[in-house]
């Protein structure tokens, strides 16, 4: 099959995560306890303080631009951008509910970001670059907005082998189906899985201090049913997949699913890996 345009791949973004976004709001309480921890990380890692400028990149339904404006303070501001107005419709609500007066959201596209040059005193990003179909000319539009002197920190998926969370699900699905092997430049969960590829990309367009790890924990689950249902909602390429099974093939990869991560299980704690590569760098002064 041909490889979509680049416009293809955004159009296809837009309307995976305009799909989900009912489910990311229905689990918001739930994957904010368990991933909170990352926002922390990336806040951490853009030396975040009052009074900052801050953007956040594939916003979703606003992580981890709601903790930056927490951190930044009325006297710093916030503004969020992605592809897809209703993760952005939840991310508002949010907003509206923390009494966030700092922080807006618009639709866009990372690969071409419609602010001025040098505006931003960090930009942050969790989850979203490795879905880009340009991440170099992406990357290009960070040093770009940046300040001379200012930080990126972004979170991307590490090596599918140590992402259990993510990959039992496709594990199963190929017991019914032929998965090709996937094209290693094509967006996906795992594009930028590989250390050392998203630090070189920065390095190319000029950033330095460039740090990356590979931050390993664990995603706690009360049961397979509830793995099964949370992730199944939100995650948007592990849906796509799903959905190339027959009904019946369906109902019996749930069951082998929920069987799988099982075995994750003591008492009622069931600990699923995760590995998440934060990288962070710095515009030269
Ligand atoms: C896995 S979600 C992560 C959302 C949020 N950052 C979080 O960690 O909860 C990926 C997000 O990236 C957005 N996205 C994908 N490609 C994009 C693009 N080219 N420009 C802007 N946003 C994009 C999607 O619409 C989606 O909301």
């Amino acid at each position: 099959m041909a490889q979509p345009t680049p416009q293809q791949a955004i159009d296809i973004q837009r309307q995976d995560w305009n799909r989900v976004a009912a489910g990311w709001e229905k689990w918001d309480r739930f994957f904010d306890g368990q991933m909170a921890f990352l926002n922390h990380r990336l806040v951490a890692d853009a030396r975040l303080r009052a009074g900052l400028r801050v953007l956040d990149l594939g916003s979703g339904t606003g992580y981890p631009a709601l903790l930056a404006a927490q951190t930044v303070g009325t006297g710093g501001s916030v503004l969020g951008i992605d592809l897809a107005e209703h993760m952005l419709d939840a991310a508002r609500r949010k907003a509206s509910s923390l009494k966030l007066p700092n922080i807006s959201f618009q639709t866009g596209d990372v690969t071409s970001l419609s602010v001025e040059s040098a505006t931003f005193d960090a930009v942050i990003s969790r989850f979203c670059l490795m879905f880009l179909p340009e991440i170099p000319k992406s990357v290009a539009e960070i040093a770009r907005v940046l300040k001379p002197g200012a930080w990126l920190s972004a979170a991307v998926w590490s090596a599918p082998e140590k992402n259990a969370y993510l990959t039992i699900p496709l594990a199963v699905v190929k017991q019914f189906i032929e998965l090709p092997p996937p094209d290693p430049t094509a967006p996906g969960i795992f594009r930028l899985a590989k250390p050392g590829d998203l630090a070189k990309m920065l390095q190319d367009v000029g950033l330095d201090s460039i740090a990356e790890e590979e931050f390993l924990a664990e995603v706690h689950l009360p049961s397979g049913d509830e793995y099964y249902e949370s992730l199944m909602d939100i995650a948007a390429p592990i849906q796509n997949v799903f959905a190339r099974l027959s009904d019946q093939q369906k109902t019996e990869a749930r069951r082998r699913i929920i069987d799988s991560v099982n075995h994750y299980r003591t008492g009622n704690d069931i600990a699923l890996p995760i590995a998440v590569r934060i990288v962070a760098a710095r515009k030269p002064r």
